[in-house]
């Protein structure tokens, strides 16, 4: 055997997994973890989303089970998004916050049944509820061209995310990128009385193409795009200013949305954030880790965990995926 004089040798610190895990940054724990749930009006039976396998539109039911495996594994907080019936759709997207409203519905029996246990956030924006699919109001400007309307939209956001702190939300979080959003929800759930319902602000979210199995999975009735309120993927700084905006406006906690493909953003919104920040690995992300695995292309268990510790290590507090229960199950094994 050879031998040459070589001071550092970062090989000590890798050469067993005693030694590996005595040096590891980066833990991911369950309770970092939050389980996207969809809950589909009109169904009687739970039903697969085929572009997500393993994930599904739910009863009310198959939503509270879904909880329970959930708590058992060790994650302490599931986000809940509605599926209206397509009747139900309107141009203001009303059934958002109607007190009968699927997601309201959904909302109040998760809360009725877990209590404190599991922490219900709701998602507070209008696409799943328009029959334009939009995040918001449409109108048409001086011109006579189709815009999404920032501020009639405010006042629509403030009426749901009121209707789904009363449904029992401990968390809301408006995820429709208008401007002052956070600002007016914070105003009108304080006038209601409802100062401890926390608010997670969908700081920097990306018009991401890795949001498509989400529109299948809430039958999206979106035809365009979002680009003109979502962020341009080619831009970085108006992430600082979005989320520095949101902070000023009292979010609670930020976010950053997809997760892998915008780690940059994640690490430098980490950097300045003095509130918790949050990623969220989209539904795009999570297809393509699935079919790549169910193709036996890559070792879906590995890369799963490979993923959420590296947006871990770019700098989030907790992570959206809709791989929580299996990662949170992994973590124990
Ligand atoms: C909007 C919303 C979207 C997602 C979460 N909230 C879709 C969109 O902006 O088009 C995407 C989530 C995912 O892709 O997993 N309510």
């Amino acid at each position: 055997m050879s031998s040459y004089e070589i001071t550092r040798r970062p090989r000590r610190l890798r050469q067993n997994p005693a030694m590996r895990e005595l040096v590891a940054e980066t833990r991911l724990a369950p309770s970092d973890l939050i389980l996207p749930l969809f809950a589909a009006d009109g169904i009687d039976a739970r039903r697969e989303i085929p572009s997500m396998p393993g994930q599904y539109q739910h009863t009310l039911d198959s939503l509270k089970a879904i909880g329970h495996e959930a708590l058992e594994a060790g994650v302490r907080c599931v986000d809940l998004f509605g599926v209206p019936l397509e009747e139900d759709k309107d141009a203001e997207g009303s059934v958002g916050w109607a007190e009968d409203g699927v997601l309201n519905r959904a909302l109040r029996e998760m809360r009725a049944e877990f209590g404190n246990d599991l922490l219900i956030m709701a998602d507070t924006c209008l696409d799943e509820f328009t029959d334009h699919g939009h995040c918001g109001a449409v109108g048409t400007d001086r011109f006579g061209n189709e815009v999404v309307l920032n501020d009639d939209t405010l006042e629509l956001y403030a009426r749901m995310a009121v209707a789904q702190a009363e449904a029992g939300a401990h968390i809301v979080s408006p995820s429709g990128m208008m401007d002052g959003q956070v600002a007016v929800i914070r105003d009108a759930l304080d006038a209601a009385g409802h100062r401890d319902v926390a608010i997670m602000a969908y700081s920097a979210k990306y018009a991401s193409a890795f949001f498509g199995p989400f529109r299948d999975a809430v039958g999206s009735s979106l035809t365009g795009d979002r680009r003109t309120y979502q962020q341009d993927p080619a831009n970085a700084r108006e992430s600082l200013l979005e989320a520095q905006l949101d902070i000023e406006e009292g979010a609670d906690l930020v976010m950053v949305k997809p997760a892998l493909p915008y780690l940059d953003i994640l690490s430098q919104i980490a950097e300045i954030s003095p509130v918790p920040v949050a990623a969220y690995q989209v539904s795009g992300e999570y297809a393509m880790l699935q079919a790549a695995g169910r193709n036996g292309w890559i070792d879906l268990d590995a890369t799963m965990m490979e993923s959420l510790l590296s947006i871990k290590r770019a700098g989030a507090d907790q992570i959206l995926t809709y791989f929580a229960i299996d990662a949170a199950r992994a973590l124990h094994d």
